[in-house]
């Protein structure tokens, strides 16, 4: 996730700039850079922008040997989302004439248009990223409006989509503008001067009095203080907070662990995943399609290859990739994909799901595949990493960093990636009409707030279950169909960070075997929500509860029935079954967790695990 830090005051800015960006370094990065407001030789004013890939050590390495006493300036660390990562595309992003500095958090979502219209107006760009735009517009409002907050205010009301903006102009020393939609910001005078941050851990040295802005707020920072405005450039007084956190509790966003703080971003994850994906006309827009229309047409087998959770996002896509678009799907381990004699053709496409992009054995199957002949699609969370460069399409999970070691949010993002793919190759072979696909892909945006509530009401609940759940010595999992890979995933979620032995089963296998395992006591955790087997689920489970298990289900609100053969019920919104993969998902990583520390269990770093498997 890309961090901002602005300062201007009384100090030197690049330290401050280089301590802010060093403390945001944690949530991800692949580029640094610095503006810095600096006096010329012949006194006017001009911005110096330093930028590196990489980390922010090297950008510090660099500045050390920087001379200039500046007081005023913005910093920026990138995790990319539009561009790969390289020099021209770190931020801060210049205007033309290089008296505008810009960096910003979030997505542009008619960067495409505004970037043509700028360039019809004799614009040059000098990266492939959406913030660019920024500092054109305000190049080209300043030069109307001569206030540098009034063409930040100009340009942002140009812009659909998400932003957290801090801009300098060479022209007005010492003034850092901001403003915020959608990604956060934070401001705070200190005893030096005056502070931006998107990340209150940058911020809480100089000061524990902030102003979290709203959306539709800017504000004007100077060494003499802060003001505050909205949209149409009327004062307001905003409300402080002071922040009491200490610095550990602050890189976790206030909560006690990375892998809760990533489990409660999963709304967003989603809204940022499908932002900009489909055009009104109802066309999706990948990030990088790079197979034409004609090889997506002619696809017709597809295997998805993965390994541990990215694995079971592939489970979930087997039935919307053969559901949707009917083309035959087989999901397999890639560490054993790369060992088979896999059937492929020109026309088969291998989708590879990798989080971190750089798990060995998917990238050794993707290698083989490519050998083989087929079209390989990447779904990652990381821009530029193996399994994007050599795949020949990529969508982008747009999860941001993921610290804690078991996957919650780059598999909802995962999942909602598959999906758009499903779509696409269902658009592209006319099995869904535009229609359809349409409100599909709404009922799939509105999943973000559906694990909003979920994540809101369903504590009590979820931590009855895993009191229920945490002494026990092993555990089962089981649903069918959609049910049936979220259940796998629950199980690898609970073992993973609790240590807890734990399997899943389709619940209709039960009988073939796993049932000789249920005594007195035994949890069996089922995904139990209306489908078209919920009635075989719900007999599944009478067996189990006959032999005496406490029976754990996920379920749809509304279902009382079910409280009659379960002895702990978390409920869950209504959705589509399709769908259900999304949000059912969440209850489970919350009952893992919470079984975990039950158990004393250290949930970000689990013994044994790495975040990423770079070796065989
Ligand atoms: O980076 P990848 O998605 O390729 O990683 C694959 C697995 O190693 C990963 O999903 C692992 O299973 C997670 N720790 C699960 O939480």
């Amino acid at each position: 996730m890309c961090g901002i830090i602005g300062f201007t005051g009384r100090s030197q800015a690049k330290d401050i700039l280089v301590e802010g960006l060093t403390r945001m370094e944690y949530r991800g990065y692949d580029s640094a850079g610095v503006a810095l407001e600096v006096a010329g030789a012949d006194g006017e004013a001009r911005l110096d922008v330093i930028r590196r890939v990489g980390k922010v050590a090297g950008l510090a390495s660099e500045l050390e040997g920087y001379k200039d006493e500046s007081t005023c300036g913005i910093g920026h660390t990138r995790w990319a989302t539009h561009g790969r990562p390289s020099t021209a595309n770190a931020h801060p992003h210049t205007s033309c004439d290089g008296r505008i500095a810009v960096v910003h958090n979030g997505i542009v979502e008619n960067f495409a248009e505004l970037r043509e219209e700028l360039q019809d107006r004799g614009h040059e760009f000098k990266s492939d990223t959406d913030t660019e735009v920024f500092a054109h517009l305000i190049e080209e409002a300043y030069g109307c409006e001569g206030d540098l907050m009034a063409a930040v205010r100009e340009a942002v009301s140009q812009v659909a989509g998400a932003y957290g903006l801090a801009a300098v102009c060479a022209d007005e020393p010492g003034t850092i503008a901001v403003a915020r939609k959608d990604s956060p910001i934070i401001i705070g005078m200190g005893e030096m001067g005056a502070y931006v941050a998107s990340d209150v851990i940058a911020l809480i040295d100089a000061t524990r009095d902030v102003v979290v802005l709203a959306d539709d707020q800017f504000a004007k920072l100077t060494p003499e203080g802060i003001e505050c405005t909205d949209s149409e450039g009327r004062a307001i007084q905003p409300e402080v907070t002071h922040v009491d956190w200490d610095l550990d509790m602050a890189e976790k966003g206030g909560y006690p662990d990375f892998m809760l703080k990533e489990i409660h971003e999963q709304p967003r994850v989603v809204r940022d995943t499908l932002v900009g994906r489909m055009s009104a006309n109802g066309e999706l827009d990948i990030d990088e399609l790079g197979l034409s229309l004609q090889e997506l047409n002619d696809i017709d087998r597809v295997y998805v290859i993965a390994c541990g959770t990215s694995y079971h996002a592939g489970l979930v896509a087997k039935n919307v990739i053969e559901g949707w678009a009917r083309i035959p799907c087989e999901v397999e381990a890639a560490s054993e994909f790369r060992y088979r004699d896999p059937i492929i053709t020109p026309s088969t496409l291998v989708v590879a799901v990798s989080q971190s992009g750089e798990t060995a054995d998917t990238l050794a199957a993707i290698r083989d595949a490519r050998i083989k002949g087929a079209k390989v699609f990447g779904i990652t969370n990381v821009v530029g990493s193996p399994v994007a460069r050599e795949s020949d399409g990529v969508i982008y999970t747009k999860a941001n960093k993921e610290i804690a070691v078991a996957s919650t949010k780059s598999f909802i993002g995962q999942i909602v990636s598959l999906m758009l793919l499903a779509l696409l190759l269902a658009q592209v072979k006319y099995r869904l009409s535009t229609k359809t696909a349409r409100m599909l892909f709404r009922e799939l945006g509105d999943t973000a707030e559906q694990i909003q509530r979920i994540l809101d009401e369903s504590s009590d609940s979820i931590h009855e279950a895993a009191e229920a759940v945490a002494p026990a010595h092993s555990a089962l999992f089981v649903g069918r169909g959609m049910g049936a890979a979220i259940a796998y995933e629950g199980a690898l979620k609970l073992k993973e960070v609790s240590y807890l032995h734990a399997e899943a089963y389709a619940a209709g296998e039960m009988k073939h075997g796993p049932i000789a395992l249920i005594e007195p006591g035994f949890p069996v955790i089922a995904v139990a929500t209306k489908s078209p087997t919920y009635d075989k689920v719900v007999s599944n489970l009478m067996e189990c509860r006959a032999r005496g298990a406490v029976v754990v289900t996920v379920a749809t609100e509304g279902d009382e029935e079910i409280k009659k053969i379960a002895d702990h019920v978390i409920y869950i919104p209504q959705v589509r079954d399709c769908f259900s993969p999304i949000t059912a998902s969440v209850p489970l990583q919350l009952l893992a967790r919470e079984a975990a520390l039950l158990r004393g269990c250290d949930v970000d770093q689990p013994r044994n695990l790495a975040k990423s498997v770079t070796v065989e």
